[in-house]
């Protein structure tokens, strides 16, 4: 079973990518699934409901993180929509965090959204959540992929090896920056530290530099916008074993 996992989008310009894209790349690549996280697709901060909409037109299962709450007309698409989840550990947010996609002609393939602790805001504990999530799963649900939205690298890691043997894969994103790590781990599970961003390149994690540098240096607050420089997409690429849910290979892929 061959995934595509597509970091998070971020503005126009990876929206406009990723639905470009999208249709063949499934073929290039021979894809089954096409999962892309989308916490800063609409203007580079956020998601709206139109937005997700349009990119779930293109691909199979969209993941959110941190930034999942700033337009509001989305959280009745998070209730509704089972292909849109967001961070699981959240407590008592409206929406899911774990969806459990049946695509026909393929075994089922579950799909769960964590948050990280460290170096970000106070939420539940990501790696107990993932053990009462895996816990309740369905038996015959052994492809699973799990999008740890995390800042540090020690974090992203540390869930990696917990869950090692367990899921199929851990896949982080929110730095926007792709990481050279991916490996399988002992267990049979697949890790990259962060997928990267579909986004402008060069910009600062999809921002113009100036209003950034601005903050920077100064401390003052300033307003970013998404940058305008062509966009490419980064990612892992993913061959899983459909039997077992073991990882056969992931790749840091860009496009
Ligand atoms: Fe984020
Ligand atoms: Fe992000």
């Amino acid at each position: 079973m061959r995934i595509l996992f597509l970091g998070d989008i971020v503005g126009r310009p990876g929206r406009k990518l990723v639905l470009e894209r999208a249709p063949e790349l499934r073929r290039e690549l021979s894809l089954d699934l096409i999962l892309a996280n989308a916490e800063n697709a609409s203007a580079g901060l956020g998601l709206s409901a139109r937005n997700a909409a349009e990119l779930l037109e293109a691909v199979d299962l969209l993941t959110t993180g941190n930034h999942v709450w700033k337009y509001k007309d989305l959280v009745p698409v998070l209730q509704s929509e089972p292909r849109l989840i967001r961070p699981l550990n959240f407590p008592e947010a409206p929406g899911r965090g774990l969806a459990v996609l049946r695509p026909p002609n393929l075994p089922p393939v579950a799909v769960l959204d964590l948050q990280g602790r460290v170096f970000m805001d106070p939420i539940d504990c990501p790696f107990r959540a993932a053990e009462a999530a895996l816990a309740g799963l369905p038996r015959d649900v052994m492809v699973r992929i799990v999008d740890f939205h995390a800042e540090a690298s020690s974090e992203k890691i540390g869930l990696g090896l917990f869950l090692d043997g367990k899921v199929s894969a851990v896949i982080g994103t929110h730095t926007h920056v792709q990481t050279n790590d991916a490996a399988i781990l002992p267990g049979g599970s697949a890790f990259l530290t962060d997928a990267g961003m579909c986004g402008p390149f060069p910009s600062c994690l999809g921002m113009q530099p100036e209003p950034v540098l601005r903050r920077l240096m100064t401390g003052l607050p300033a307003r970013f916008e998404v940058a305008e420089t062509p966009a490419e997409l980064r990612g892992a690429l993913l061959e899983i074993d459909p039997d077992t849910g073991r990882a056969l290979s992931i790749k840091a892929w860009r496009g």
